[in-house]
């Protein structure tokens, strides 16, 4: 872990320092799977990294390492965020957008507000979703980044297909918002995006990558598909 513009991490680095390892006690009641959880978060060093800097999720490291890279969120840029709870992904865009930029956001759960960001209760899937957030961006958007994930069904097949459907309506929507030059950013699962929704992207933009984050836990499936250089216009 680096320290990145703003005070935000970055993905450069080698990883926080070392504490001594936590272990949790089992205590009447406790699952083995919630001592487990616990462990392993008292663990992890991005997780006591952002409660330092005040990030709501260590999911923020995923976004500061993938702008790092891909250099998407500018000062004044637009931005909308899909899957926003608890909203580590909106501290990092407004720290980067800066003052003269916009961050909304929509999540199936409250978000506490953020000072700066306008958020949403709802779901991406609704009907009228895409419309209440445009309402919001008032303009076009520079960047649309979904980390929308439905929780686990325990089947992976089934959890493959739905995030695929997220991911697949999350570009159907940034096809509609983005600006010239804009750029994409939707959680996949490894094995990378489907064809379809690959070929979709190529065709709108100059540029698609996967990238891993090194804040993403190396145990699980998850990986970021960045399209950049929107070429706008009637290509979908
Ligand atoms: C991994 S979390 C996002 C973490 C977030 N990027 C952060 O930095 O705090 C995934 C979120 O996607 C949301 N989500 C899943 N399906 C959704 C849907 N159909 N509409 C809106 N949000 C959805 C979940 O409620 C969950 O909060």
């Amino acid at each position: 872990m680096t320290t990145g513009k703003n005070g935000a991490k970055g993905a450069k680095g080698r990883g926080a320092p070392r504490a001594a390892r936590v272990r949790v006690k089992s205590a009447k009641g406790r699952k083995l799977s919630s001592k487990l959880w616990l462990e392993r978060q008292l663990n992890d060093p991005y997780v006591v990294e952002a409660k330092r800097l005040g990030y709501r999720s260590r999911a923020a490291f995923k976004l500061a390492e993938i702008d790092d890279k891909s250099k998407i969120l500018k000062p004044g840029g637009r931005v909308v965020d899909l899957g926003a709870a608890p909203g580590g992904w909106v501290q990092v865009a407004l720290q980067r957008v800066g003052a003269k930029g916009r961050v909304v956001g929509i999540d199936l759960q409250e978000i506490e507000p953020i000072p700066g960001s306008e958020l949403l209760v709802g779901d991406f899937l609704d009907e009228d979703a895409p419309d209440r957030l445009r309402a919001l961006l008032n303009g076009p958007a520079d960047v649309v980044l979904s980390d929308m994930a439905a929780s686990s069904s325990g089947h992976a097949p089934t959890d493959h297909l739905r995030i695929m459907g997220l991911a697949e309506a999350a570009l159907e929507f940034a096809l509609e918002v983005l600006a010239p030059g804009g750029a994409f950013v939707a959680k996949v699962l490894q094995g990378g995006s489907e064809r379809a929704l690959l070929e979709t992207m190529r065709r709108n933009f100059t540029k698609v990558t996967h990238v891993k984050p090194p804040s993403s836990r190396k145990d699980s499936a998850e990986l970021y598909v960045v399209a950049t250089g929107f070429r706008g216009g009637d290509r979908d």
